[in-house]
């Protein structure tokens, strides 16, 4: 009985210790040096997009981190969709013939919300919507999943930064519990700055692949690195570690988009600390952690 009582208090407390650590510990591969495999707009390769049935579809995988796109509506609503414009990935250009270019700006949340943001995926999806990031928020927290949440195209939506930060406290996504579970990125240094400077705590990534020169100078505000699979190399990747990012810890990196075999062993092989993937179980499986 002692020794339980024991081992349930030493088991509490590095549990505490592991929330007290710093919000970039995450940042960097498992302990196993196995990367974090992230689902990219949820897991897109088997489910619509940036819908709930495509992080419901990563969870069901056994993926816990996904990926989104946030912007927003003319009517000031957050929505999460990759694309500025609805056409791709909704039926808007039957819902609403004569407004093209149909740009996400251009629409009401209400308007949004009509469109069925699934059958061009499959008819299986037939009536998925394009969730508000509220619904989404709760969605994933529903999962038990963690989000690596992009500000998309922040030049379009001045304030989007304190609006999306906003919405995460009130849904209770910036307390101590959710440190771990949450990366806010985007490919504007503004808008990661400005993240950074409006939550400290918060971890933040860029996305893209700054001259190992200018590294210092995103450490300032982001804790990750995240560039494109594509021209990644063992040393940018060493070079980015070996800078020390905001919170005190060297900087991690995520690379993107890795859905083949192939790729996802050559960035593994490159020192990444996260994969981020439309076939999540793909890296998986030739990473040989499943
Ligand atoms: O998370 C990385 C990736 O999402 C960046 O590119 O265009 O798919 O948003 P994109
Ligand atoms: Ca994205």
């Amino acid at each position: 009985m002692y020794a339980r009582v024991v081992a349930v208090t030493i088991a509490a407390v590095l549990g505490a210790a592991a929330v007290l650590l710093s919000p970039a510990s995450h940042a960097r591969a498992g302990g196993d040096g196995v990367p974090t495999v992230v689902a990219h707009r949820g897991a897109s390769g088997y489910a619509p997009e940036n819908t709930l049935a495509a992080i419901d579809r990563a969870a069901e995988l056994g993926f816990s981190w996904v990926e989104n796109d946030v912007q927003r509506t003319e009517d000031g609503e957050l929505v999460v969709l990759h694309d500025d414009s609805l056409e791709r990935t909704t039926n808007v250009e039957d819902v609403f013939p004569g407004r093209a270019p149909w740009k996400v700006r251009d629409f009401t949340a209400a308007e949004i919300a009509r469109l069925d943001a699934g059958s061009w995926f499959s008819p299986t999806y037939a009536g998925a919507r394009v969730p508000t990031l509220r619904q989404y928020m709760r969605r994933v927290e529903h999962n038990h999943e963690k989000l690596l949440l992009e500000i998309k195209s922040p030049e379009l939506y001045p304030g989007i930064e304190q609006q999306t930060l906003k919405l995460l406290g009130n849904e209770g996504w910036l307390d101590g519990r959710h440190r771990d579970r949450l990366i806010v990125q985007s490919f504007s240094a503004d808008s990661v700055r400005a993240v950074h400077e409006l939550k400290p705590a918060l971890t933040t990534a860029y996305l893209g692949a700054p001259p190992v020169a200018q590294l210092p100078r995103f450490a300032d505000f982001a804790d990750l690195v995240n560039p494109s699979q594509t021209a990644l190399t063992r040393e940018y990747v060493s070079a980015v570690h070996s800078v020390t990012g905001p919170h005190g810890r060297p900087l991690g990196v995520f690379a993107w988009t890795v859905d083949d075999a192939a790729a996802a062993r050559r960035v593994a092989g490159c020192g990444v600390d996260g994969i981020i993937s439309n076939k999540p179980d793909v890296v998986r499986s030739a990473l040989g952690s499943d």
